[in-house]
């Protein structure tokens, strides 16, 4: 073969492998509302920036007739490329190959991007749509998944780990994003579940849809499994770029620090008013949110589930802060079971990956009842509570209004090791609020008390002594438990000087193999 002639045969051999399952394939992906893996790739990264690995692996299966039946690159894309300047590696499952499922091959593939990963100390993205373990491969291919399985766990908590489900991820093959830090689904044409409808059907009797078991709605909303939900593809690749806008390359560095145009001592006075005199009035915490961070830009993470509290991203003067913030616009901001799960995982990654954590206080306290209590509310709060006192990174708070009882010292309080602890006037931090602490310590005397009319007198000037005591920050402040009141309008700029200041902290935990955080 002539030089030219190996020439073209090498650039015949790649348009052939960039062509996956045929045009045909191509086709049928694109009727179903998808890309193709090259096509999400091209729109993820940086353009021009692609390098791609092991194009003409093929699968070594020869069992009901595959041998006969070989596709380049064998149903899945990887390698690596930029995503604003900065190294990714990734791989994308390519449905119009066997339906992209996993053979042994393919399985190295997707281990050799992420053993790469680990070595350069770069984030792994993840894209999914597959039919799951190729069923002509038999068992290689549950190793496969189980080799990568192990890479997600080793690499959680060294380099940010991104999954985004754009077709079928189904069985044991949704476990490898499960490990991973953050999945995002598409409406409609992505699902998760461990077993299929038709296995439902049949073990449990249960008749329900594709979309109901797992889809992106569901998993977005009722389950957490998804951390965004996103109307299509193209929307789903700009959320991963944004994403690791606010994340660092790995455990060892920072976030990148972008330039700030937004002054740092910008005030708000509209925060000034922003509590409602009535204390049982609900307000919006996002608008907190909005006015105090950057350019009022906040990327939110579980939008759409437990939403009593918030968590997400935002920059302060050009630097990451990962934000959580109780609600009391929905269920006036208790925090419950779900609350406590998805709070206690987002302190975990800002911490993992040196993100300062910024916590704004409005809580009423836990959620009482039995179906918290059966559902095991003492461990899923315990989570929270563990997570921010494991937490070594800077952690700022400011209590808003009500911070009471065990969700007091779960929210980043000064004996978690919070570092600076503010508050506004409004704040009342207490054991409880004035009508059930009326009730509990007087119990005797309103017990003896028949007129409706005195009743109410008695229980209106007790409530009254107990909030002139206790509803405000100054018994905490003079404590020293509460670093500062502050006002409200000016909390920007002190969120900016406390996070400059602590810039350069240094704290740690005792020696050990491992915590044991009440799972
Ligand atoms: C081999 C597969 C495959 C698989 C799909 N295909 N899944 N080939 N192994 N697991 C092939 C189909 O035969 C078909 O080939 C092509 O991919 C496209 O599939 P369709 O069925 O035509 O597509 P669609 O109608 O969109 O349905 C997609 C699907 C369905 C819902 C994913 O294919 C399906 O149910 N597949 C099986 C899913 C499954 O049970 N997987 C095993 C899960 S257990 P042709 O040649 O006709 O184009 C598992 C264990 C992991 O994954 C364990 C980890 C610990």
């Amino acid at each position: 073969m002539s030089k030219q002639d190996k020439i073209k045969q090498l650039i015949d051999l790649r348009t052939e492998a960039k062509l996956g399952g045929g045009i045909k394939k191509i086709e049928s992906q694109h009727k179903k509302g998808k890309m193709t893996a090259r096509e999400r790739i091209e729109i993820l990264l940086d353009e021009g920036s692609f390098e791609e690995y092991d194009m003409f692996v093929t699968h070594r299966c020869t069992n009901f007739g595959m041998d006969k039946k070989k596709v380049l690159g064998d149903g899945v894309v990887t390698g690596t490329g930029t995503i604003d300047g900065r190294v990714v590696f990734l791989y994308a499952q390519d449905f119009t190959v066997f339906g992209g499922s996993l053979s042994e091959p393919y399985a190295r593939k997707i281990c050799k991007v992420m053993d790469m990963a680990m070595k350069v100390g770069a984030p792994i993205i993840g894209i999914n749509d597959s039919g799951g373990a190729r069923i002509q491969e038999g068992v290689t291919s549950l190793a496969g998944y189980a080799d990568i399985f192990q890479r997600n766990i080793m690499a959680s908590g060294v380099v940010p780990q991104i999954s985004a489900i754009f077709g079928p991820c189904a069985g044991g093959a949704v476990y490898s994003p499960a490990l991973t830090d953050f999945i995002m689904m598409t409406e409609n044409t992505s699902y998760m579940f461990v077993t299929g409808p038709k296995v439902v059907k049949t073990v449990t009797g249960e008749d329900i849809t594709t979309e109901d078991l797992g889809g992106a709605s569901i998993h977005a909303s009722k389950s957490g499994v998804s951390h965004f939900l996103l109307e299509d593809e193209e929307e789903g690749l700009m959320m991963i770029r944004k994403l690791l806008s606010f994340l660092p390359q790995n455990n060892l560095e920072e976030a990148p620090v972008i330039e700030c145009n937004d002054p740092i001592d910008r005030m708000d006075d509209a925060l000034n008013e922003i509590i409602p005199e009535n204390p049982n009035k609900p307000y919006d915490i996002k608008d907190v949110i909005y006015s105090l961070v950057d350019n009022s830009e906040f990327l939110e993470v579980h939008r759409n589930y437990a939403k009593n509290i918030v968590c997400g991203f935002a920059k302060f003067d050009g630097r990451s802060v990962g934000i959580v913030a109780n609600q009391p616009s929905f269920l006036a901001g208790v925090l419950d079971i779900d609350a406590s799960r998805k709070a206690a995982r987002f302190v975990r990654f800002c911490d993992a990956f040196n993100v300062p954590i910024l916590t704004l206080v409005d809580v009423p306290g836990f959620l009482p009842g039995s179906s918290q209590e059966y559902g095991g509310i003492i461990t899923h709060g315990a989570k929270l509570m563990f997570a921010y006192g494991e937490a070594t990174v800077p952690k700022v708070t400011i209590t808003l209004r009500k911070s009471y009882g065990g969700a007091h010292d779960v929210m980043s309080s000064k004996q978690l090791r919070g570092d600076l602890n503010y508050a506004w006037p409004s704040a009342e931090i207490a054991v409880m609020g004035a009508q059930g602490a009326v009730e509990v310590l007087y119990g005797r005397e309103l017990s003896e008390i028949e007129d409706p009319q005195k009743r109410a007198e008695f229980v209106a000037e007790k409530e009254s002594d107990y909030k002139e005591k206790f509803a405000n920050p100054y018994q905490a402040a003079s404590l020293g438990y509460i670093d500062d009141v502050i006002e409200p309008r000016n909390s920007r700029f002190r969120i900016i000087r406390a996070f400059d200041m602590l810039q350069t902290k240094k704290d740690t935990n005792p020696p050990k193999k491992h915590s044991n955080i009440p799972l």
